[in-house]
């Protein structure tokens, strides 16, 4: 592992524009529940016997937005609770280091920001937990705490309309600007890209690493399991990335 580790910081170290692609294994480190694989959110089914992916859909939040909410919440409340780990430093010290190491998550917790990560520089491809907004009238609240301890789901205050988050659904679009900044940046091209703690489940996902790979690029990944990019990437670092983030930065001048 070490040699591996010693490879990717050698790369990371002559090169000037990097893409670091974070999923939710990065966040299992700080205690969350990743989607898929052991313990996945979306191996199970909810309560009500429903596919979790239809639970937190697009339309079951105009359908049954108790229903729905009552899944964001258990999100929600699960972000509120932990807080970003040192690998989510060790990016945010990267990132300092590298005036043009990118950051595409498609975390919805916000530990990125919360952490340092400029936000110039990240690309939050599946929106963010919080503040809320009005579905009628698009007024905008911040309390996304408070409305989680009272009766789902919240209320604008201003018409009395469903509060939703800025976050992606399923069935839903990708927010129009952040995948605007992400393909703006992949045509000017990236020496090294990196993904960490993701089951690649999505082509905006895997095209970055293949598209920097079949260029000439670098390209790693940082994962206890295998995935589909496994096989295509230069190194495959099979850790956590808690255990590897600080070591890869130790190595790097
Ligand atoms: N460090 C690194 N990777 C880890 C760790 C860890 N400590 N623990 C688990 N993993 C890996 C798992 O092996 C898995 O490959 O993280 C990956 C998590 O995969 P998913 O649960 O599918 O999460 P993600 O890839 O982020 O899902 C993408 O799917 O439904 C959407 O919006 C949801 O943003 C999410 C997206």
């Amino acid at each position: 592992m070490e040699q591996a580790i010693i490879r990717v910081a050698q790369a990371i170290e002559q090169a000037e524009r990097i893409l670091l692609i974070t999923g939710a294994g990065l966040s299992a480190d700080s205690g969350l529940p990743t989607y898929r694989g052991l313990g996945g959110l979306y191996n199970g089914h909810t309560d009500e016997g429903l596919p979790i992916e239809a639970a937190l859909s697009g339309s079951m939040l105009q359908r049954d937005p108790a229903l729905c909410w009552k899944y964001l919440a258990e999100l929600g409340k699960a972000c509120l609770s932990a807080q970003p780990n040192a690998g989510h430093r060790a990016i945010v010290e990267l990132q300092r280091r590298k005036p043009e190491c990118w950051l595409l998550t498609q975390n919805i917790d916000g530990y990125h920001r919360a952490a340092g990560s400029p936000a110039e520089r990240l690309i939050e491809i599946h929106g963010e937990l919080a503040p809320l907004y009005c579905q009628s009238c698009g007024a905008v609240d911040p309390q996304l705490a408070e409305h989680l301890s009272r009766p789902l789901p919240p209320k604008c205050r201003q018409c009395g309309g469903v509060l939703r988050p800025p976050v992606v659904l399923f069935e839903e679009m990708l927010p129009e600007r952040a995948i605007g900044t992400l393909y703006a940046e992949l045509r000017k091209g990236f020496a090294v890209v990196i993904s960490i703690g993701t089951s690649a489940s999505f082509p905006y996902i895997v095209e970055p690493v293949l598209r920097t790979r079949q260029a000439g690029g670098f390209t790693a990944e940082i994962n206890p399991t295998r995935t589909d990019l496994s096989a295509a990437v230069d190194v495959h670092l099979q850790s956590r990335a808690l255990d590897v983030l600080p070591e890869l930065l130790r190595h790097i001048q």
